[in-house]
């Protein structure tokens, strides 16, 4: 076979691929970490081949000139897919645990989750532009691009964060995450109060077939991700933690059905029966919740609505499986009556074994402005 047969075969091959990885890549919760890594390596190297292949073509994609219409917007998409997929490089060697775990610093869960869905959005569009520019039937090809266009910004926004918030546990080690440095909190301690699914839930004994997940096991142990984050705060201030917890009915065991009940009770502002927390005695409240439906679960509402927070600190931490701190924020001002407001951290969820560094900096910083303040 000539070369230059053999290099346009090898062109298609790589180009399959790179499609199939972004999609595989996608489906990370069954993949597992260690995969996803090791195929985003092989993605950027199909990437690289890609480049060599298509040199001369990338090389003239700078000169707009005499070029029809068509051909300047796939110029403009190639580009920007460049771009992107540099950044969305930095991106994932910041979000890598096992290959690149020195880079850490440049980990933003979302934003590699948002470059994901970029990087695919204009991998369609620039392979669909190829195909609009060569065929006679433009119409047929346009619609084609757009619908591929549609179903990856859907894959990217809603499919990936469903299937990792209903299928995802994450195995830790209670003792490792938990455990690290401590923080000489000065003046009284805050209570930390936290809501988790774990305690308000009627899990099965066998947890491992516990249908939905966005749960983490140590050991068989069910732990909720906002009870580990709560626990991170008590091992480095040694602090008092309470957790809300319902009194009536427990939620179900099925991640979807308590979608489904939780967004009965926020359309009807339920406020579920919890047993009592007094923050009378504190001065500074940790409120550590997960988000539900974009905002509090309810049963927080109960308890941000049954106490006088009057001249105190509220920091706020949200842990999220996609939507940052949704409209929280706004909703916790108006029910926790007299607090100031501060917003700390809000974790998506596949961060939370690694955030303690993260909230002992923010302790950190809270304790010292507190010095300063005081002129400690
Ligand atoms: C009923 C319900 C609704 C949720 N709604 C959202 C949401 O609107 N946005 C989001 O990013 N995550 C949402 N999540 C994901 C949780 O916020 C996330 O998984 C959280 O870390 C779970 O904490 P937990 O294990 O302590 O209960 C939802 C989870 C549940 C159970």
């Amino acid at each position: 076979m000539e070369k230059k047969k053999i290099t346009e075969l090898v062109g298609i091959v790589v180009d399959i691929l790179m499609y199939v990885i972004l999609l595989v890549q996608m489906i990370y919760v069954f993949t597992g970490n260690i995969l996803h890594e090791v195929l985003g390596v092989a993605f950027f190297v199909c990437l690289a081949i890609h480049i060599i292949i298509k040199r001369k073509y990338l090389l003239n994609l700078w000169k707009f000139g005499n070029k029809s219409a068509a051909r300047k917007t796939a110029d403009i998409a190639t580009i920007l897919l460049m771009i992107v997929s540099v950044v969305m490089i930095v991106s994932s060697m910041g979000v890598s645990r096992t290959l690149f775990p020195h880079f850490s610093f440049l980990g933003y869960t979302n934003l590699h989750v948002y470059l994901a869905t970029t990087v695919l959005v204009l991998a369609v569009f620039h392979g669909g532009m190829k195909g609009f520019i060569r065929t006679e039937k433009k119409k047929r090809a346009a619609v084609f691009i757009a619908c591929g266009c549609i179903v990856s910004i859907a894959v990217g926004s809603f499919l990936v964060p469903y299937l990792n918030r209903h299928f995802k546990i994450v195995r830790i080690n209670h003792d490792v995450v938990l455990n690290g440095e401590k923080v000489n909190w000065q003046g009284s301690k805050p209570l930390v109060v936290y809501f988790t699914r774990v305690g308000n839930t009627d899990f099965k004994n066998d947890v491992d077939a516990v249908s939905g997940a966005s749960l983490m096991l140590s050991d068989g142990e069910l732990i909720g991700n906002n009870q580990l984050i709560a626990e991170m705060i008590e091992n480095a201030v040694d602090c008092d933690v309470k957790a809300i917890t319902v009194t009536g009915d427990k939620y179900p065991s099925s991640y979807g059905d308590t979608v489904s009940v939780a967004g009965k009770e926020l359309r009807r502002k339920a406020r579920p029966d919890i047993e009592p927390i007094d923050v009378s005695g504190y001065d500074a409240v940790i409120l550590v919740y997960p988000l539900w439906w974009g905002t509090v679960p309810m049963p927080v509402a109960a308890f941000l609505e049954s106490n006088d927070f009057s001249g105190k600190e509220l920091y706020i931490i949200a842990t999220q499986g996609s939507s940052g701190y949704g409209s929280s924020v706004d909703d916790i001002e108006n029910m926790a009556k007299g607090a100031n407001v501060h917003k700390v951290i809000s974790i998506y969820c596949d961060d939370i074994p690694g955030s303690r560094d993260k909230i002992v900096k923010w302790l950190k910083e809270v304790t010292k402005n507190k010095n300063d303040a005081t002129g400690v």
